[in-house]
C-alpha cells in the first residue's frame, strides 16, 4: 500500500526539493528504515536512532502521531506529514495548483462555530467571538432601522457609493483622528467587516509568494486571505506582550526571507487576548522599516480595555516611516451583522480597494452603514461602548475566577488579557483540545481548539475560550462542563468522544 510523505517546505531541500515522497510502508519502523536508506539527508533532518525526533511534528492522516499507539498499522494510512517543530517560524506551503481549481484557505474557527452550534443539547458557547445577547439588545436596531427607512426613504436600502457612506467616512476618519492617525474621510474606505479590509488590502499589496509575517497563534480568517493571494505565511510566536519582534528578526535572518506584509492584532489578540506592548510597537515599525515592509493592523477589540492605559496605534507611531494599512470594525461594539467595517490607507490605496470592492459587492450595506450613522447622530455611541465594558468587564472575571475553582490542581494553565474577548487556556502537554472540544461538546460546552489558530497544527494542547456571549451564570455552568470533559479526557474516557473533524480549513476547488 503506498503511503504519501508532505514535506513541509523547511524540509525539501534536504529531499532534492521535492514536496511529496511515496513508500510502500505497513508500519512506522519500515517507514523510518525507508526514508533513512533512500533520503539520508532528510533522515538526518527528521530521524534520531531511527525514530521520528521530537524536532519534528508527525501527522498521520491528520492525527498527531503522538496520540498514535506504539505500532499503529499504517495499512490502510494514505498521508504522512512533517513539519519541523519550531516554536514559531512554521511556514505555510505555497499553494498547489489543482486540477479541478485553485486550492483555497477557509477558517476553522468558523468551522468549529458552526459545529457548536448545531449541538442539538444545551450548550454553552465559548467558541463565538460575538458581542452577548445584552450589548446587541442594547443597541435597539429595530428602531433604529425603522427611523432610518422612515427618514432616508428608499435610499436607505438602494445601492451605495463604493468608499462608503460620506457622513461614515467622516465619522470614521474623526474616529480615527482621536486614535492618533491623521487622515481625512478621502483616506477611509467603508468595507462589509474588517475582514472585507483586510482581504482588500491584501490584494492590493501581496503578489503569489510573498512572504508575509504573522502572529502564532494567529486570527486564521485573515491569514486565509494572505494564503488565497499566494502570501507565502512565517508563524512568529505571540507571547504576554503580543508578537515576539526579536523572535521576527531571528526567523527572518534566519530563512532570509524578506517579508512583504505584517499582519497583526495589536490590541486583545485574537485567539490569545494578548496586546503589542509599546516598546515591541517601536521594534516592530523599525522592522518593517528595515525590510520596506506594510503593516496590516488589525485592530477591533481597541475600545474593549478593561485594565491598564490605551497604547498609540501602530499607525500613529509609524508617522511617515512605515506604510500602515489600518483597519477597524463596527463588529465587537456594535452590531456584527450588519458588516460594516473599514480601513485608513492613502488616497491611491484607497482607490485600487475601491476598484477590487467593485468586483465583489460594489458597496457595503447602505441600511447598516446608515444605522452607524444614526447612531452617531444621536449621539450614542460613546456611551454604547462605555456601558460594554462593564459587562465584558465582569465576564471575563467570572470566567478568570470559574477557572481558578474548576481547575485547581490541575496542570491547566490560562493569561489574565487586560480586555478583548478572549482568554487562551493551556491543556496539560500532549492533551489534544480537539479530542476535548469532541467530548466537551457532550458535555454541553463548546470553545474553538488550540490548532484552528495555527499553521500545520500548532497549538494542538491549547484552546481559545470567549467569554463574551454566555451570561455570568452560562459561564460559572460552562466552565463546570468544560472541568468534566477534561476529567474524561484525562482518565482516557472519551471512547464517545470521537476526535471531531472538520471538513477542514483548506479546501479544493471550492469558491
Ligand atoms: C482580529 C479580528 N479581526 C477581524 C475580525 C472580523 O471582524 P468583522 O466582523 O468586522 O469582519 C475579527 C472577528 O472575529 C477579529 O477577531
Amino acid at each position: 500500500m503506498s503511503l504519501t510523505v508532505r514535506l513541509a517546505s523547511p524540509l525539501r531541500a534536504a529531499a532534492g526539493g521535492q514536496a511529496t515522497l511515496s513508500f510502500d510502508a505497513t508500519d512506522l519502523t519500515s517507514l523510518t528504515a525507508q526514508i533513512a536508506e533512500r533520503h539520508p539527508e532528510l533522515a538526518a533532518r527528521v530521524l534520531r536512532e531511527g525514530a521520528f525526533g521530537p524536532f519534528v511534528n508527525v501527522f498521520v492522516d491528520g492525527e498527531d502521531l503522538r496520540f498514535l499507539a506504539e505500532g499503529t498499522d499504517l495499512t490502510a494510512k494514505r498521508v504522512i506529514e512533517i513539519l519541523p517543530a519550531m516554536s514559531g517560524g512554521a511556514v505555510a506551503e505555497p499553494i498547489a495548483t489543482l486540477a479541478q481549481g485553485r486550492e483555497v484557505f477557509g477558517s476553522f474557527i468558523d468551522e468549529t462555530i458552526s459545529i457548536a452550534a448545531r449541538q442539538t443539547r444545551d450548550t454553552v458557547l465559548f467558541a463565538v467571538g460575538s458581542p452577548s445577547r445584552a450589548a446587541l439588545e442594547r443597541v435597539g436596531a429595530g428602531e433604529l432601522a425603522r427611523t432610518v427607512i422612515e427618514r432616508d426613504g428608499p435610499a436607505a436600502l438602494g445601492y451605495g457609493v463604493t468608499e462608503g457612506d460620506p457622513e461614515l467616512r467622516a465619522i470614521v476618519a474623526n474616529e480615527m483622528s482621536n486614535r492618533g492617525i491623521a487622515c481625512g474621510a478621502e483616506n477611509i474606505i467603508v468595507t462589509a467587516g474588517a475582514l472585507q479590509a483586510i482581504d482588500l488590502a491584501v490584494r492590493v499589496f501581496v503578489q503569489p509568494g510573498d512572504v508575509a509575517l504573522v502572529e502564532s497563534p494567529h486570527f486564521t480568517n485573515a491569514i486565509a486571505s494572505l494564503r488565497n493571494h499566494g502570501a507565502l505565511p512565517i508563524e512568529v510566536p505571540v507571547d504576554d506582550e503580543g508578537m515576539d519582534v526579536a523572535a521576527a528578526a531571528r526567523l527572518i535572518e534566519r530563512t532570509g526571507a524578506r517579508p512583504r506584509i505584517v499582519f497583526v492584532v495589536p490590541n486583545f489578540q485574537n485567539p490569545t487576548g494578548a496586546t503589542l506592548s509599546l516598546a515591541r510597537r517601536h521594534e516592530l515599525i523599525e522592522l518593517a522599516e528595515r525590510h520596506g515592509s506594510v503593516i496590516l493592523e488589525d485592530d477591533p477589540y481597541r475600545q474593549l480595555r478593561y485594565r491598564g492605559s490605551d497604547l498609540p496605534t501602530i499607525a500613529s507611531v509609524a508617522g511617515d516611516r512605515v506604510q500602515v494599512i489600518y483597519c477597524g470594525s463596527f463588529s465587537k461594539v456594535f452590531l456584527p451583522g450588519l458588516r460594516v467595517g473599514w480601513a485608513v490607507a492613502p488616497v491611491d490605496v484607497i482607490a485600487r480597494m475601491t476598484a477590487l470592492k467593485q468586483t465583489m459587492d460594489s458597496s457595503t450595506s447602505s441600511l447598516g452603514q446608515r444605522m452607524v450613522v444614526r447612531f452617531y447622530r444621536e449621539d450614542r455611541m460613546a456611551a454604547h461602548v462605555a456601558a460594554l465594558r462593564p459587562a465584558y468587564r465582569e465576564n471575563q472575571a467570572r470566567a478568570l475566577s470559574a477557572l481558578a475553582r474548576e481547575f485547581a490542581g490541575t496542570s491547566v494553565t490560562w493569561n489574565h488579557p487586560e480586555g478583548g474577548f478572549y482568554l487562551w487556556v493551556r491543556l496539560p502537554r500532549g492533551m489534544s483540545a480537539r479530542r476535548l472540544f469532541a467530548v466537551a461538546l457532550e458535555e454541553g460546552v463548546a470553545f474553538v481548539p488550540g490548532d484552528a489558530f495555527g499553521l500545520n497544527g500548532g497549538h494542538g494542547s491549547a484552546l481559545r475560550l470567549s467569554f463574551s456571549s454566555p451570561t455570568p451564570e452560562r459561564i460559572d455552568e460552562g466552565v463546570r462542563r468544560l472541568r468534566r470533559a477534561f476529567d474524561r479526557c484525562d482518565s482516557g474516557d472519551h471512547a464517545t468522544g470521537a476526535e471531531i473533524g472538520t471538513t477542514g480549513s483548506r479546501l479544493a476547488g471550492a469558491t
